[in-house]
C-alpha cells in the first residue's frame, strides 16, 4: 500500500551546493538552512566533511553547522567519508552522520579514491566512532541503477553492500540513482529484491532527475511502501565525480505530488517554494523546478 505519511529528507544544502560552480558564502548557506528549518521539514542534510580539495564548495562545513539556528524538531545531518571527517563532524555537533559509497567500482573510485572492498573498513571506523559518540548513522549507496563508468548495476551488488552497511550499524540506507538514469521498471526490480531482506522503513530513495524520471520512480517506490525520500529544493544537486549527474528531484515538485495524492509530509509547499526562489538569487541563475517556473508565471 502507498504510505499515508512520507518523510522528506532535504539534501539541497549538501547535494545541491556541492555541485554549484561558485562557492556560496557561509552566511548565505546559513540563511538558507535556517529558512528550511522553518518549513516543516524534520530532516536537513546541511553539508559534508569530505576533503576540501575534493569539494571546495563545502569547505566551510564546521562554520555552517556552528552558525545555524537549530530547530529542535529537525535532524541536521552531514556526509562523512572517513575518521578525519568524523572528527570535524563531531566537533560541529552534527545530529546524524551519513556515510557513503557506490555499488559500482568505477564511481566508488572516482568519488572516494578507493575500491569497494577497501572502503568497508574505513566506513566501519566512522560508524563505530559515530555510534560511540551517540550519533545515528545513515548509509548512502550510489549508482544503484547504473554507473557512468561501469554501466548497469546488478541488484545483487546493491544487496551485498546494503548487507555490509546494516551489519556495521547504519539505521537506514539511501539508495541513490546518482546519474538519474533509472526508470520505474528498474526501480521495481531493485526494490523487489531488496525488500525480500529489508523493511520499507530501512530504505530511503534518492532520485536525481537528469532524464525527468524521478517522480515516476517515486510513485513506484511508494507502491512498494517506501516512505522516505531525499530531495533538494529547486532541483539543485549532482555529484561532481559522476559524469552527467544533474539535479535531485525538486523538493517542491515532489511535495506538490504527495500533497495532491493526500500523503502527509508536514512540510509547507509555499515556504519551500519561497526558499527555492531565494536560492535563485544566491546562485545567480534560474532554477527549473516546475513549482519555481509556475511561481515565475509559467
Ligand atoms: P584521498 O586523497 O584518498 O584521502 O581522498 P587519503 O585518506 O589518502 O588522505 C589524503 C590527505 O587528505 C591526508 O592529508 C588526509 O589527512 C586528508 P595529508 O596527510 O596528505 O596531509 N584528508 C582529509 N582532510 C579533510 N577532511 C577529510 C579528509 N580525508 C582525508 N575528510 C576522500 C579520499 C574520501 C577524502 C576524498 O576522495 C573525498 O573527500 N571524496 C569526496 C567526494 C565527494 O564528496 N563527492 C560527493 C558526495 S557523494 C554524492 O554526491 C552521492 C550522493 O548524493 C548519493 C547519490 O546521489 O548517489 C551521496
Ligand atoms: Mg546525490
Amino acid at each position: 500500500d502507498v504510505p499515508k505519511r512520507v518523510q522528506l529528507k532535504e539534501v539541497g544544502p549538501r547535494d545541491g551546493l556541492q555541485n554549484e560552480n561558485a562557492f556560496i558564502p557561509t552566511a548565505e548557506k546559513v540563511k538558507l538552512i535556517d529558512c528550511l528549518s522553518e518549513t516543516g521539514l524534520d530532516y536537513i542534510e546541511v553539508t559534508s566533511f569530505v576533503h576540501p580539495k575534493w569539494i571546495p564548495q563545502l569547505a566551510d562545513a564546521v562554520d555552517v553547522l556552528k552558525a545555524i539556528k537549530r530547530n529542535p524538531n529537525v535532524t541536521y545531518a552531514a556526509l562523512v567519508p572517513n575518521v578525519k571527517g568524523l572528527e570535524r563532524a563531531l566537533e560541529s555537533n552534527v545530529d546524524e552522520v551519513s556515510i557513503f559509497m557506490s555499488a559500482s567500482e568505477g564511481h566508488n573510485h572516482a568519488n572516494i579514491n578507493k575500491s569497494i572492498d577497501e572502503t568497508f573498513p574505513i566506513l566501519k571506523e566512522v560508524v563505530d566512532g559515530a555510534l560511540a559518540a551517540g550519533k545515528t548513522v545513515r548509509g548512502y549507496i550510489s549508482t544503484v541503477i547504473a554507473c557512468p563508468y561501469d554501466g548497469y548495476t546488478e541488484p545483487a551488488q546493491v544487496l551485498r553492500i546494503a548487507d555490509k552497511l546494516f551489519e556495521m550499524g547504519v539505521s537506514e540506507i539511501s539508495l541513490g540513482d546518482t546519474i538519474g538514469i533509472g526508470v520505474p521498471t528498474q526501480v521495481d526490480i531493485l526494490l523487489k529484491e531488496l525488500l525480500r531482506y529489508f523493511k520499507t522503513d530501512q530504505l530511503s530513495m534518492h532520485f536525481h532527475d537528469t532524464r525527468g524520471t524521478a517522480l515516476a520512480n517515486t510513485v513506484v517506490s511508494l507502491m512498494h511502501g517506501i516512505s522516505k525520500f531525499d530531495s533538494a529544493i529547486g532541483g539543485l544537486g549532482g555529484c561532481p565525480y559522476a559524469k552527467g549527474a544533474s539535479g535531485n528531484v525538486a523538493t517542491e515538485d515532489l511535495l506538490y505530488m504527495l500533497q495532491e495524492m493526500r500523503i502527509d509530509t508536514g512540510v509547507q509547499l509555499d515556504r519551500i517554494t519561497d526558499a527555492a526562489l531565494s536560492v535563485e538569487e544566491v546562485i545567480g541563475r534560474k532554477l527549473s523546478s516546475k513549482q519555481v517556473m509556475i511561481a515565475h508565471g509559467g
